[in-house]
């Protein structure tokens, strides 16, 4: 059992989107676990880089925010040191204390992995979320038309494929590049992908993609692709409200607001559903995603698109590059 550990601390606040050289890695003492904590040793964590974003954002309501010196949040996954309870050495738990090589965290806050999936990384997945969105939030129908804003990212690099796996005729993503589009139709589900830097408008992108409308959107940006996707809307079309990429990924403007413009009038004479979502907001989800995941996995019919980065002190790199969009899928550290 080593006595010290290191962790990724913020250095000094970043004047625009963090970079590696705003964060540092320091070695601490393994913490000691207090009553009802668990010592854990990481096995790996998620470079989850829109928790950080918005935690050195300005005034995010229940959103811990990061400063000088402290560690980001993040989804890790690791081994019970110290046990407490039903919990016992080697167990293998999840929990939000990422970001470094050994966590104290409350017993409470971890949960146990169980077996299901063949690879403790693969809990960092986050195909829940998406998978929250296409059942409960805005559940897909078979032969529905879906899009997935930023359709490459952690979260749509899945979206397309669990819509496909539930039914959706139709899936369009967005995404930042002609590569990246080139492997979400090749690999990920994907029938047509809309692109960020084209010189047609989303509006126009969209009516070529899915030219009879959406019935399904799981939008993960906001601003100008909601307002479009929104206006692509079908009779009842549900619109999951998942993540603000606009915002948590604006190059400079750190105030952490995206507001955008719908059209009301269209949206009510449609009879269109728009909610806003914590995946968290439905507990049921985890172990059915959990089993359904492993499911398709094992019959081959989802890919878990990631890149593992090894040791801790690669993680300030990772981070800045999964700002600079030059992953598809999930980033993972693993330790
Ligand atoms: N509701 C929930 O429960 C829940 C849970 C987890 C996460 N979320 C949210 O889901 C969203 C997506 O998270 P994620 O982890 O999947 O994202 P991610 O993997 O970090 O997305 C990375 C991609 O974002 C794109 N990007 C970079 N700058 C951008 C900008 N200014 N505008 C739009 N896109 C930009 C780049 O792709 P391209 O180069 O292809 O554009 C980049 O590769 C976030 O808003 C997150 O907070 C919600």
């Amino acid at each position: 059992m080593p006595r010290t550990s290191r962790e990724v601390r913020l250095a000094t606040p970043p004047a625009g989107l963090p970079t590696a050289q705003d964060f540092t890695v320091v070695e601490v003492a393994v913490p000691e676990p207090g009553p009802g904590e668990l010592l854990v040793r990481n096995l790996g964590f998620q470079v989850f880089g829109a928790a950080v974003t918005t935690a050195l954002g300005q005034d995010v309501a229940g959103f811990p925010a990061l400063h000088p010196g402290g560690v980001p949040v993040g989804p890790a996954v690791g081994e019970v040191v110290t046990g407490d309870g039903d919990v016992r050495p080697g167990d293998l738990v999840s929990h939000g204390a990422g970001w470094r090589e050994f966590a104290a965290v409350p017993a409470s806050r971890c949960a146990p992995l169980g077996d299901a999936l063949p690879d403790p990384l693969l809990h960092l997945s986050h195909g829940w979320t998406a998978y929250a969105a296409l059942t409960r939030v805005a559940p897909v129908r078979p032969g529905d038309a879906v899009f997935v804003s930023n359709a490459a990212g952690a979260i749509g690099s899945l979206a397309g494929q669990i819509a496909r796996l539930l039914g959706a005729g139709r899936v369009v993503g967005s995404a930042g590049s002609r590569e990246k589009a080139r492997r979400l139709v090749a690999e990920l589900g994907y029938d047509a992908v809309v692109l960020r830097d084209s010189p047609q408008s989303w509006g126009e992108q969209l009516a070529a993609a899915a030219p009879d409308g959406l019935d399904v959107v799981v939008d993960l940006v906001g601003g100008e692709q909601l307002r479009a996707a929104a206006e692509a809307a079908r009779p009842h079309a549900r619109i999951a409200l998942t993540g603000a990429l606009a915002a948590q990924y604006a190059p400079v403007d750190r105030r952490m607001r995206a507001p955008v413009e719908l059209d009301l009038v269209q949206l009510i004479t449609k009879s269109v559903r728009l909610e806003a979502f914590r995946a968290d907001d439905h507990p049921d989800v985890l172990p059915e995603w959990n089993e359904r995941f492993a499911g398709w996995l094992h019959a081959g019919e989802i890919d878990f698109p990631h890149t593992r980065v090894g040791g801790i002190d690669r993680a300030p790199q990772a981070l800045q590059d999964v700002l600079a969009g030059l992953h598809v899928g999930s980033v993972l550290v693993a330790l």
